[in-house]
């Protein structure tokens, strides 16, 4: 999403990303509006940039004003852009950059004419109002107050900005709200307007018609948590630009099945918790440009709509903590363009479809937490771009497929708490990129399988619960970045040797039948935090656990 508005603000207002050398300086009245309006806030990370800037978003949050000093020119000035003609201020991007503390209405920032891009993001702005002077920046087309901790009544001035092209009011913490005449204005106003994030903002005193008549140049929309009543206007599916549409977590919304257009061209949808009873969706399959689809957390009475097995572009599905009743429809196989598909937790059951076969550009595979039987198709062996692959608690039974070894580009392979039996096959040493390896709480027998140089990026195994027996692979002892070992509950036999791996945290080998001493050269193994061993034939010490750095 964001570079492709970054494209496509640079395809329509080129000379904004003009860079801001050039003989002019700024001026000084426009320096001196920059420096007051900086001296209005304590520069600090707040507790709320620093999880929504750092955590959440993923970006870097900075004090970029600190770079700001007077008698320098304020066009070098981080995240200040001039005009290159006449040095005029025109762009401010303080995105993630520490301030703190109540927005002041009278700050001389608003007299700033050329302003045409502004975007606080992510400050904090301490639950204060949006001041009603924002109206004044007339030649915005790019306003950005997303995650600031602005709060109460969104002023109906935000709708003298007529030339917003894109407007980014959207926080999840709910603590905006809009009236009706400051939306209808919006809406009647910003006729420009290709892109609108207003999600979380409380709009329960609005029936969601308002929005019937948003400009035809929209692309993006994304009302998620908004509280929307009524009926949300069905014309907004014939936008003919619209790309993006969120309407997730809007439970209060009256859908009469939605009907999607034909000719549309939406690619991101994301129509999660809107419905715990009722079939909302309709003709989905009209969608033939969309790439992602979210309908997490929603009731599917009908089982899932197999509608949506006709969308050939599709790249994400997302199904999780839904109540889908019934099976998997053997034509999942027809989503051949899908990289990420997760239907966890979702009351699944019946076989994992033989068809998943045919998705050979998928990197993600999540079917975990649902009631699925049946043996694991050995033809998931054919997805070789797989890097993750998650079937946790579920009722598969059977071996465990020889075929997994051919996915070579595995990271993370996850089949705990089934009823998988048999033996772990040999081809899983093939798996040199693991780095999470789980399949605890089955009934596996026999013993692990060998060769002292597998696994050379494990950090996490954990088999505990299972019938396997034999010695420890000696790979247990070298793989150098195993960090927790959980090997409870099984019937390993013989000694136990010297741990190599320093980065050992956690180690849990007690009820198996291991004997002989136990090397004391774990305790030189600075990260080990905790050691279970209780419930073994072992000679010396046997029974201990500890915390923190062990020193003994
Ligand atoms: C934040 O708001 C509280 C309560 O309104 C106020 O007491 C405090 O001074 C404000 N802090 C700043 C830095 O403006
Ligand atoms: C804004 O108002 C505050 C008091 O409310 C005052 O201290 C400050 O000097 C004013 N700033 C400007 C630029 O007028
Ligand atoms: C608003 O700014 C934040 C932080 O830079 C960014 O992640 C987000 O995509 C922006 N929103 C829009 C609509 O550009
Ligand atoms: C639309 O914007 C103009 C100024 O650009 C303003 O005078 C008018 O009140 C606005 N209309 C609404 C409904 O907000
Ligand atoms: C939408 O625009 C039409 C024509 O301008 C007008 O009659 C109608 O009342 C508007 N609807 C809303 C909800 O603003
Ligand atoms: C689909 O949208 C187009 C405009 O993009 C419109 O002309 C057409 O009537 C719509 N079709 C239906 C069935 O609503
Ligand atoms: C899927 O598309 C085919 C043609 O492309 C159509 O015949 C079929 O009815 C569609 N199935 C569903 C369930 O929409
Ligand atoms: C799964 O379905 C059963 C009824 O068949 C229901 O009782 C249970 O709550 C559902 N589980 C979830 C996670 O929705
Ligand atoms: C595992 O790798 C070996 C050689 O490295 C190869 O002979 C064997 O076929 C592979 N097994 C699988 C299941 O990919
Ligand atoms: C192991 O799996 C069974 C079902 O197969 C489940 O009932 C049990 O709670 C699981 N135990 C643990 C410790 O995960
Ligand atoms: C491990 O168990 C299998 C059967 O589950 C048995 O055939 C084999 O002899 C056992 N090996 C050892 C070393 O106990
Ligand atoms: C031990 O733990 C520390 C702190 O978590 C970490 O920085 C260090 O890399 C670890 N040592 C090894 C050998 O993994």
């Amino acid at each position: 999403m964001a570079p492709y508005l970054f494209l496509c603000l640079f395809l329509f207002f080129p000379h904004f990303y003009a860079s801001s050398s050039g003989s002019h300086s700024c001026s000084h009245h426009e320096a001196a509006s920059l420096i007051q309006f900086k001296n209005s806030f304590s520069i600090t990370q707040t507790d709320h940039a620093a999880l929504y800037c750092d955590e959440i978003a993923g970006h870097k949050s900075y004090p970029k004003t600190n770079s700001w000093k007077e008698g320098t020119d304020c066009c070098s000035w981080d995240g200040v852009t001039c005009d290159h003609l006449n040095a005029h201020v025109i762009a401010l991007d303080l995105s993630c950059s520490w301030l703190y503390g109540n927005f002041p209405s009278n700050t001389t920032l608003f007299l700033l004419p050329h302003l045409q891009k502004f975007n606080l993001a992510y400050n904090d702005f301490n639950h204060s109002k949006i001041p009603s002077e924002f109206g004044r920046f007339t030649s915005l087309f790019y306003l950005n107050l997303s995650n600031t901790l602005f709060a109460g009544e969104v002023p109906s001035q935000v709708s003298h900005l007529s030339k917003l092209v894109s407007l980014d009011l959207s926080f999840w913490a709910n603590v905006l709200t809009i009236d009706k005449h400051a939306l209808e204005g919006l809406v009647h106003n910003l006729t420009e307007v290709r892109h609108l994030f207003l999600d979380g903002m409380d709009m329960s005193s609005v029936n969601a018609h308002v929005f019937m008549n948003l400009s035809s140049s929209l692309r993006s929309l994304s009302l998620a948590g908004c509280d929307l009543q009524g009926k949300f206007p069905k014309n907004i599916f014939d936008l003919p630009n619209l790309n993006l549409l969120n309407l997730g977590g809007n439970q209060n919304l009256n859908l009469d099945p939605l009907k999607f257009n034909r000719s549309s061209n939406l690619e991101h949808l994301d129509l999660s918790s809107m419905s715990s009873s009722t079939e909302f969706i309709d003709s989905v399959d009209n969608l033939q440009a969309l790439k992602y689809l979210d309908l997490s957390g929603n009731s599917f009475v009908q089982g899932l709509p197999v509608s949506i097995t006709n969308l050939s572009s599709l790249e994400q599905l997302i199904i999780s903590g839904a109540n889908i009743f019934g099976e998997l429809p053997d034509s999942m196989g027809n989503l051949v363009s899908l990289k990420f598909l997760v239907l966890s937790q979702s009351n699944l059951s019946g076989p994992v479809p033989r068809s998943l076969r045919n998705l050979l550009q998928l990197t993600h595979l999540d079917l975990s937490q649902n009631q699925l039987s049946g043996e694991i198709p050995s033809s998931l062996g054919n997805l070789l771009q797989l890097t993750y692959l998650d079937l946790w608690q579920n009722q598969l039974r059977g071996q465990i497929p020889r075929s997994l070894g051919n996915l070579l580009q595995l990271t993370h392979l996850e089949l705990g708490w089934n009823k998988l039996s048999g033996q772990i096959p040999l081809s899983i040493l093939n798996l040199t990129q693991l780095e999470y390896l789980a399949i605890y709480n089955n009934s596996l027998e026999g013993s692990i399988p060998d060769e002292v140089t597998a696994f050379p990026n494990l950090i996490y195994l954990d088999l505990y619960d299972n019938f396997l027996n034999g010695t420890l692979p000696s790979w247990l002892y070298t793989a150098p970045s195993l960090k927790d070992i959980d090997l409870s509950q099984n019937q390993f036999s013989g000694h136990i040797k010297e741990f190599q791996s320093k980065s050992l945290e956690y180690l849990y080998l007690n009820n198996n039948k291991l004997q002989g001493p136990f090397p004391s050269s774990i305790f030189q193994l600075l990260n080990l935090t905790e050691l279970v061993l209780s419930s073994n034939n072992l000679s010396g010490v046997i029974e201990f656990r500890m915390f923190s750095n062990l020193q003994i």
